[in-house]
């Protein structure tokens, strides 16, 4: 091996080492900004790295070079725009699209590598075409799903469970005939234009897979979607004999991996079973007796809310969506604090699927630098609610909804946070809107409920007022 050679091999060595880091660092709130930038700057060096070894093979010329550095200009520049202007409410669907672009740009590896072996694919070895097969299958069927989970977060496409009639059979069949053309690349019986078809029908199956699946599901298949997008761009690697590719590759899919199997039995669900549309399938609302609008609630002012809060032992926050999209995490622990400050025992319950992406109530959360001490999770804090005097959920909807315990809607058996169980609830919303998954929530009509109407920033900012008000 030449010095060059081993040269190159220590930085890719060290740029895994930053992938590995940046993942741990990313364990907690408080270091997972430099674990994103060092993870970053990893995969920067790689690719350059990568680039000069191109010109060092000779393998591109100086046309190759100047259409790389467009695209990756153009890619970077483009990333860096959308990331910046991102307002953290559509973050989740950028996320989507961000694995989507991962997903394609991998199948478009696997038809790249193809169309240029198509003079001598008998010749290829099977962990080759295997790897270039698995490789498009996987990243087509991710660049579809992922583009319909992002319309779906985004509001482009509804929320709910789309059903296409006989869909499910319609997936099988096209899964079908997309392994029968792989079967006959695989025994060397057609070229890149066979794999073609693999792509469109493997496309096909993304979209028909993602539509149905809505509600308290789309969490799950979000972080499939994100292991999928992993596993291609590792296959890649594979294809492209290229160690930093595997390596980002594999941390990403076995991380998605993990998150998805605890994703689903935080909920309660079975991978397979959402998959198979087991789940929040083609079910109508769920009505609350009387329609929720017609039903009484009953209201309060923000004044009698910050009474009641002040003169409270123990106070359970549960933030939801509605906080995220009035970015009011500041109001909110600003609130705890004060209330804390009174002597109130004040604790954050974060249900695992909170918002609209994975852990997105902690990262809010820490970003307003809540103490992490006072964020619990849903097994610790379920039983603690029966001994609390207020919970004070801020736009919060389908996770407090009871409605989940009883089966035949979209939540059913999603585990909830049973704060119906304390002794009064406070909840912070701007009316009787439904929530991500589109039915009522009899929470609301509940003896112990009280509606505080208000923009969840408004709102705590009246409560805090209040609050303040009263101990002067
Ligand atoms: P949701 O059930 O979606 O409810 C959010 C509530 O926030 C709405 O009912 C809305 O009511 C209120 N809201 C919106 N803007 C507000 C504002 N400016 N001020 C105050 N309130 C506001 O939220 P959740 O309880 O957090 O549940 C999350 C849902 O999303 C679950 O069904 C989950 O399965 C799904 N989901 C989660 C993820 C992940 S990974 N976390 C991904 C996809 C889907 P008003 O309009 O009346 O104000």
């Amino acid at each position: 091996m030449s010095g060059f050679d081993t040269t190159v091999h220590l930085i890719y060595l060290a740029c895994a080492t930053c992938f590995v880091l940046g993942l741990h660092l990313m364990n907690t709130p408080r270091t997972a900004r430099r674990g994103n930038q060092v993870s970053a700057a990893g995969m920067a060096v790689a690719v350059l790295v990568t680039v000069v070894v191109l010109i060092d093979d000779g393998r591109i010329a100086a046309g190759a070079v100047i259409a790389l550095a467009a695209g990756a200009a153009t890619g970077g520049v483009a990333g860096l725009i959308t990331a910046r202007r991102v307002r953290m409410t559509a973050m989740p669907q950028l996320v989507s699209l961000f694995n989507a672009v991962g997903g394609g740009a991998a199948a478009l590896i696997a038809l790249g590598d193809a169309m240029a072996h198509s003079a001598d694919l008998a010749t290829l070895p099977p962990q080759t075409t295997i790897t270039t097969v698995l490789d498009l299958i996987i990243g087509a069927v991710t660049l579809s799903g992922s583009l319909v989970a992002s319309g779906k977060l985004a509001g482009l496409i509804p929320g709910r469970p789309l059903v296409v009639p006989g869909g499910r059979w319609i997936a099988l069949l096209l899964t079908l005939v997309s392994a029968g053309l792989a079967g006959l690349y695989l025994t060397h019986h057609g070229g890149a234009g066979v794999l073609g078809g693999v792509a469109a029908a493997a496309l096909a199956v993304g979209v028909l897979l993602t539509l149905p699946i809505g509600g308290a599901d789309m969490p799950v298949v979000i972080s499939l979607l994100n292991a999928c997008t992993g596993t291609a761009v590792a296959m890649a690697g594979f294809i492209l004999d290229s160690g930093p590719l595997i390596i980002a590759g594999a941390l990403v899919g076995a991380a998605g991996a993990i998150l998805t199997q605890l994703m689903a039995t935080a909920m309660n669900r079975s991978i397979g079973a959402i998959l198979a549309g087991g789940y929040g399938t083609g079910d109508e609302a769920v009505a609350i007796p009387g329609g929720t609008a017609g039903a009484a609630v009953r209201e309060i002012s923000a004044e009698d809310a910050a009474l009641q809060l002040a003169y409270a032992h123990r106070v359970v926050v549960v933030p939801g969506y509605g906080l995220a999209a009035a970015q009011a995490q500041h109001e909110v622990v600003a609130l705890a604090r004060a209330l804390k400050e009174r002597g109130v025992d004040v604790s954050y319950g974060i249900h695992p699927v909170a918002g609209r992406m994975p852990g997105h109530m902690n990262v809010l959360l820490a970003e307003a630098d809540a103490p992490y001490e006072q964020l619990r999770d849903l097994d610790e804090i379920n039983p603690e609610f029966p001994g609390t005097d207020i919970v004070l959920v801020v736009g919060a909807n389908d996770v407090t909804n009871p409605a989940a315990r009883r089966p035949g809607n979209p939540v059913s058996g999603m585990p909830i946070l049973d704060v119906d169980k304390a002794r009064s609830v406070i909840v912070i919303k701007r009316s009787l809107g439904h929530g991500y998954a589109g039915i009522d929530n009899e929470l609301y009509t509940l003896p112990g409920t009280s509606m505080l109407f208000a923009d969840a920033k408004k709102g705590l900012g009246a409560l805090l007022a209040g609050l303040r008000e009263y101990a002067s």
